[in-house]
């Protein structure tokens, strides 16, 4: 390059900001997380992230089940695999699937990176730019930037404590369908929401699938949490009662360990073909090696003796979230009581916004998901995700009561100022999947 002629490159930031794909448009780094960054230091109190505690597990038996793995059946394990996943864990996956009602095949399973990756294979093969998919409100943020990243319009439908409401999804289908609109299917967390904490009631199971049945629209129901109530049997699935007209995506993230990256789909048959391909062609197989050691650990171990340690740890941190909120939160504030999962939906009072509050909680040694994040449409500025399954119960009743002091705090500012003026506050974008 002359030195009279300027190398453009050096000028620019990034030298392909012009060249990038429209889809990129939608995938926005989180202006948060610097914030969060912060939080992640030992002396705040994150009720932010939804990280499972997998320190209950007995890593003496995960360990065997590796180290065997690598030394009887490496040839194997550490060998490329089928597309659709190892026949042996889709077998079990069915098994795991039983305690929900669903009578599957192994042929009708994949095997997935995460059901994170379930949820991008199905928006692939089911989503062009500008189709739309339908999700409540609020909706997982892992899921939203996946319909995003694919062009997707988000159409969400109210929850109350019960759910998704079955009238609000009815209207929202029939208008978006008279704007002429193809809806592609309906995203739904029957269990233990997140960030919502709250399960769809047994009696208006029967009624969402009739509405989609009725409404010929595919539903995607996502179910990680299932396994994880604190009281009673799992609740049946939704797939467990409709074969053709639902996509299940099941998750060992949870109940065993996320570093694993094993998730699952179950589909109808020529559903199921496609996504096979879309896995081919996105990673050529899943991870045989981790497929292999879930598979030992299944065998070998009681993991549903397991699991029921999990829910019983996690049983212990939802009440000391319960009771700190009951004890300390102002009036006006609102909350959802999981009866199993991961988090609690709080609503703050009138007036306050969470996105705004946020750097003031950190500042206080607190940290929480404004929700915000959780709506495709920038609602949810009155609500936050608390999660309780990471820290100990102490830290969760210190936790809450740092944020206690906070939300009073901004309510003496808002008596003193007056409200903030819609929009203040609302300057950054949603927070990446490292929240979720
Ligand atoms: C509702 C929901 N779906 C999917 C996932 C992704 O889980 P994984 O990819 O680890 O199976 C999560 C993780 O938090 C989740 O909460």
């Amino acid at each position: 390059m002359s030195a009279d002629v300027p190398d453009v490159r050096q000028t620019r930031l990034d030298n392909y900001v012009d060249r990038y794909a429209a889809r990129t448009k939608g995938m926005t780094a989180s202006e948060i997380r610097a914030l969060f960054s912060v939080a992640s230091r030992p002396e705040v109190v994150s009720l932010a992230g939804g990280m499972p505690n997998i320190g209950g597990l007995p890593l003496d038996v995960v360990g065997g089940a590796v180290r065997d793995l690598a030394i009887d059946n490496g040839a194997v394990a550490m060998q490329y695999g089928s597309g659709q996943g190892d026949p042996v864990l889709r077998d079990q996956i069915c098994d795991v699937m039983r305690l929900e009602g669903i009578d599957a095949h192994p042929d009708d399973v994949v095997v997935t990176v995460g059901s994170q990756q379930a949820v991008d294979l199905v928006t692939r093969v089911f989503c062009d730019p500008g189709d739309v998919v339908i999700c409540e409100a609020p909706s997982y943020v892992g899921a939203l930037g996946v319909f995003r990243a694919y062009q997707c319009e988000v159409v969400h439908v109210a929850m109350d404590d019960d759910g998704v409401v079955p009238e609000a999804l009815e209207q929202a289908i029939a208008s978006v369908r008279a704007a002429g609109k193809r809806i592609k299917f309906f995203y739904t967390i029957p269990n233990f929401h997140n960030p919502a904490g709250v399960s769809l009631a047994n009696q208006r199971r029967q009624r969402v699938l009739e509405i989609c049945q009725q409404a010929d629209l595919l539903i995607l129901e996502d179910n990680p949490y299932g396994l994880l109530g604190f009281d009673g049997e799992p609740q049946r699935a939704l797939r467990a009662d409709d074969r053709e007209g639902v996509i299940y995506l099941g998750s060992f993230s949870k109940t065993f360990a996320p570093g694993f990256r094993v998730g699952w789909a179950v589909a109808p048959h020529a559903v199921r073909e496609k996504l096979v391909l879309a896995q081919e062609s996105a990673t050529l197989c899943p991870p045989v090696f981790s497929q292999l050691a879930i598979s030992s650990y299944l065998t070998r171990h009681d993991w549903l003796g397991q699991v029921k340690q999990f829910r019983e740890m996690y049983r212990e941190r939802r009440d000391a979230m319960l009771a700190a909120l009951t004890e300390k939160m102002p009036a006006a504030t609102t909350w959802t009581r999981p009866g199993g999962g991961f988090y609690v939906w709080l609503t703050l009072p009138d007036g306050l916004d969470a996105k705004a509050m946020l750097p003031r909680a950190v500042t206080a040694r607190v940290a929480y998901v404004p929700g915000t994040a959780f709506f495709a449409d920038g609602f949810g500025s009155q609500c936050m995700r608390l999660s309780y399954c990471h820290p100990t119960p102490e830290r969760i009743t210190e936790g809450v009561g740092r944020l206690a002091a906070v939300i009073h705090e901004e309510l003496e500012l808002r008596q003193t100022f007056g409200p903030l003026p819609p929009g203040a506050g609302h300057d950054y974008d949603a927070p990446g999947p490292e929240l979720s």
